[in-house]
This record gives structure tokens, C-alpha cells and sequence, in this order.
């Protein structure tokens, strides 16, 4: 069934992400599936917009909670980044066989958060929008270093937290509606591809935020 990774790989993380309500994976993407997410990622970078927060009817805008300008992914427009379409339907397929999670759509955006931006502590599902599953966020920063900024905290049970340092080809997974986290203060230009693995097919992200 699987064909980018082994099968045994994905039990790992698999079992890892059930276990831990996260799993993190380095070098998710083969460096030329990379390096076409980051031409496109160029290419439409003139066309982010600024990200809002909230659900339907509730869309705002606020700087001081979330600062990153997004740009909204399409498969059918898309068509430069055909292994990372295929790595999704992998993935999904993998989590409904292995994880019965019912999911039926997907939704993704880059993401760019310039120096002084941050995501304050949030979770994943809005009160009145419950079908995002699973949280995935791919890493698309060259040479990150420490002082950069824009790592990932992670809220953990017994209070513990973990700090996601957000390099260049690191893909991390996270169930959505359990795992409170936020984006600490960029200092440099923090890239992303992130979202979500749904329970109903949705077209709503780019209104929702
Ligand atoms: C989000 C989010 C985390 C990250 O977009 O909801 O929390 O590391 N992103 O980019
Ligand atoms: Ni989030």
C-alpha cells in the first residue's frame, strides 16, 4: 500500500503519534520533493495574505495573536508538487487503515512569519469547527539556527512541554483537538507548509483562517 515510505517506518510513527499524541520525522520529503515545495513557495510568496483567526462568522484578523501571511494550497492548481500530493494520500490512507480515523479531506497552506511574528498558544479545533484530525506542519527553513526564533512549543500532559526547533525538511504530526501549542517570536523569516487532515471534506480553510 505504502510507496514513499516503508511500511515498518510508518507503524513506528504510527504507533509513536497514538502513543505521544505527536510524532516528529526528519527528512520527510526527499531533498527534490523539497526543493519543489520551495520553488513554489517562491513563486507564490507575493501572493500571502494575512492569516486570521477564529471560525465561520468570527473571522478577524489580530496581529498580536497570530502574524503569519498564508497562501492556501489546491492540488488541482498545484500540479508542480505532485510527491507531496501523493505523500498526503500515503499518509491519510495510512492513518485511516492503521489509526481508524474516518478521514475523508485535507487542507493545507504555506505559511511565512516575518521577524516580531508569533502564534500565541492555541489549539487546532474551533468550538464550532471540530473535523480537523490531525495537525501537520513541514519545516522549510535553510540554515536555521539557534536565535532564529519561530520554534514550535508543545503543551504535554504533566505539564511537561517541548520545544520543535522548525528546520528545513522536519515534518511533525500532532492530533489536533489534544495538543495546545503556539509559534514562539520569529526573529528571522519563519517558512511552513502546514494543515490538517479532516473528518469531512472541507473548503472552508481559506474563509476560516
Ligand atoms: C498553526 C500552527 C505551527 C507551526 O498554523 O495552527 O500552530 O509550527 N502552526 O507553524
Ligand atoms: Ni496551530
Amino acid at each position: 500500500m505504502t510507496t514513499k515510505h516503508q511500511l515498518e517506518d510508518w507503524l513506528f510513527w504510527v504507533d509513536e503519534l497514538s502513543q505521544n499524541d505527536f510524532v516528529i520525522i526528519d527528512n520527510f520529503l526527499n531533498p527534490s520533493d523539497l526543493l519543489q515545495i520551495n520553488q513554489l513557495f517562491q513563486e507564490t510568496l507575493p501572493d500571502f495574505t494575512k492569516a486570521g483567526i477564529g471560525a465561520i462568522n468570527d473571522h478577524v484578523i489580530r496581529q498580536d495573536i497570530r502574524g503569519d501571511h498564508t497562501y492556501w494550497l489546491d492540488r488541482k492548481r498545484d500540479i508542480s508538487i505532485p510527491n507531496f500530493w501523493s505523500l498526503i494520500d500515503e499518509s491519510m490512507a495510512v492513518f485511516n487503515r492503521y489509526c481508524y480515523l474516518g478521514l475523508a479531506g485535507y487542507e493545507f497552506h504555506f505559511a511565512k512569519y516575518p521577524p516580531g511574528t508569533l502564534y500565541k498558544k492555541h489549539l487546532d479545533q474551533f468550538s464550532n469547527r471540530t473535523n480537523r484530525t490531525i495537525t501537520m506542519v513541514l519545516y522549510l527553513n535553510k540554515n536555521w539556527q539557534k536565535g532564529d526564533g519561530g520554534e514550535l512549543e508543545l503543551f504535554l500532559e504533566n505539564n511537561k512541554t517541548l520545544t520543535v526547533d522548525p528546520i528545513l525538511g522536519r515534518c511533525i504530526f500532532f492530533k489536533s483537538a489534544v495538543v495546545p501549542h503556539r509559534v514562539i517570536e520569529a526573529n528571522k523569516d519563519r517558512y511552513s507548509l502546514t494543515g490538517w487532515f479532516l473528518q469531512q471534506p472541507s473548503a472552508l480553510g481559506q474563509i476560516l483562517g
